[in-house]
Parts: structure tokens; sequence; C-alpha cells
């Protein structure tokens, strides 16, 4: 069926990881999709395009413009993040509201509200401007992408002995897992909080580690860290984690194996 363009999804945040993944995705039947961000479009991305920055509001009346839905998957956890999280979620659902957008389908994370995190509140903080707006709306959570552990697991194996806190909980989601539902729910009505999307298993940072260490090859002593304080505490305890919906397809393993082949899956 050929996209209907008065029915046109922007996604923001669309040069991201999961926006890539959300571009790469077949839209709901029936859409177009454009793209925004600050940077041009990913390489073969193939779609409308329009520049635009939450930090200070340019280029998004440009983008919200005859769009019927809203996919909001823009964020800066490092820098900036009340400007462009909060800030910015509030500028794009004035300018959405003003557009007259009829679906703002927000991107969050799973446990916001049980984990104390400077990023997570902020993240929070837009959870409650779209549930404030007038724009109706859906909220999805999900809980963290193989991609982002991968990163994480990266960045506490530089040195010459690991440093890890193994007692840590994940449930790690394939990021198109992630992005075919934010699709169903372009296609569904606006449905305020919908069921989160959590990967198929919950683990221990101690589990994941040996897949991970075999599909890089890498080879050395890890420490277990124990971390003290609340933070801590709440991963140690799982409350990023959703057991329940445990909806995912690929496990850590399978995910490594695809990314890295060689020998994640032993
Ligand atoms: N990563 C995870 O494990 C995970 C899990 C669950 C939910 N989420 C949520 O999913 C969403 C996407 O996460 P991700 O990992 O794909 O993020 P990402 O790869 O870091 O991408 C972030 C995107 O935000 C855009 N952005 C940053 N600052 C901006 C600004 N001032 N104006 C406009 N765009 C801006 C960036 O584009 P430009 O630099 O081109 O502007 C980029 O496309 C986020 O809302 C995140 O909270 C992530």
């Amino acid at each position: 069926m050929q996209p209907d363009r008065s029915k046109r999804v922007l996604v923001t945040g669309a040069s991201g990881v999961l926006g890539r993944s959300l571009l790469g995705r077949p839209a709901a039947a029936g859409y177009a999709v454009r793209g925004t961000g600050r940077s041009g479009p990913p390489q073969g991305a193939g779609v409308e395009w329009a520049r635009s920055d939450l930090a200070t509001g340019e280029g998004l009346e440009a983008a919200v413009r005859e769009v019927d839905t809203i996919i909001h998957a823009a964020s800066s956890p490092r820098a900036d993040t009340e400007r462009i999280d909060v800030q910015g979620t509030m500028r794009l659902l004035e300018a959405a509201r003003r557009a007259g957008v009829r679906h703002f389908l927000y991107v969050s994370i799973v446990g916001i509200d049980r984990v104390p995190f400077a990023y997570y509140r902020h993240k929070l903080a837009a959870e409650r401007q779209v549930e404030a707006g007038r724009v109706p709306w859906t909220i999805l959570r999900g809980t963290q992408f193989h991609d982002l552990v991968d990163g994480l697991f990266a960045g506490m194996m530089k040195l010459p002995v690991g440093f890890l806190p193994r007692d840590f909980r994940s449930q790690p989601v394939h990021v198109d897992d992630f992005a075919d539902a934010l699709w169903e729910c372009v296609a569904a009505p606006p449905a305020r909080h919908a069921p989160e999307v959590g990967g198929p298993e919950v683990l221990r940072f101690g589990e994941m580690i040996h897949s991970w260490m075999a599909a890089h090859g890498v080879k050395k002593p890890v420490l277990h860290l124990p971390l003290p304080g609340a933070l801590a505490t709440a991963l140690r305890q799982g409350r990023a984690t959703t057991p329940g919906r445990a909806v995912g397809t690929v496990t850590w393993k399978e995910w490594l194996h695809a990314r890295y082949g060689g020998t994640a899956l032993v």
C-alpha cells in the first residue's frame, strides 16, 4: 500500500541507535516517515528529513508540519539533559499542539520511577510533561538495549583487570524488538501508558560478562566492584527490569553472536 502523505510520522532522535532501527523497520501501514535531529539523515535512510534542535527550538515548527504522529526518541543523557529532554520535550509538545498532531508517542525507560539516577529523573519529568500536555499520548517504556550494555561492559573492561558490579541485574532487549513495539503503538490509538517492553531474560552482570568476553576475545581477571549507594542498591534489586514483560525475542548471547560472531553462544 502507498503511504498516505497526510499520515506522516515524525521520528525525533532519528540518527540514534533506536532512531536508525525505527527507520530501518517497516513503518506502520499507511504512514510516511520524516526524521529529525541536529545532524543529517543516517546513510541510506531514504526518508524525508528536517533539521531541528530541541535545545533551542530551531527547526521544530517545520519538522512537525503536516505530521499525524510523533515518535519522540531524541535524548541527551550525558549533556544538557534538562534543556534537551525536559524543556526540549515541552517545546516539541507545544509545536505539536499548534500543528494539530494527533498522537505523541514518548520513548521512555523501565524503572525511571524506581531507580534514583539523575538522567531518569529528567526522563520522568519529560513523561509528566507529556501526560499534562494537550496532545493525545502514549508512553512506551523499554529496558536497556543490548548495544548499551555492550558499551557499558567495554568501559568496565578497559583496564588490565576488569571491575564489574557482578550483582547488578539487567534485562537487555533488542532495539529492533522495541522499534517494532513502537510502530505497533503508532498503528493503535493513543493508549497513555502502554505495556512495557523487556528483553527475554533477566541476568546478572556476573553471568553476562562471560559471553561478552568470549564474543570480544577478551581474557583477563574480573574483580567484583561492590558499589555502595541507593542507585547501586536499586540496580542490584533489579528495579530497572520488568520480568513480567519479557517480550523481547533475542537473548544476550544471541545478540552477541549476531553482532560479533565467534564463541559467544558457548
Ligand atoms: N539506549 C537504551 O538502552 C534505551 C533503553 C530504553 C529507552 N531508551 C530511550 O530511547 C531513546 C533513544 O535512545 P538511543 O539509545 O537511541 O539514543 P542515542 O543513540 O543516544 O540517540 C540520541 C538521539 O537524540 C538526538 N538529539 C540529542 N540532542 C538533541 C537535540 N538537542 N536536538 C535534537 N535531537 C537531539 C541525537 O541526534 P543529533 O545528535 O543528530 O541531534 C540522536 O539521534 C531515548 O529516549 C532513551 O531514553 C534507550
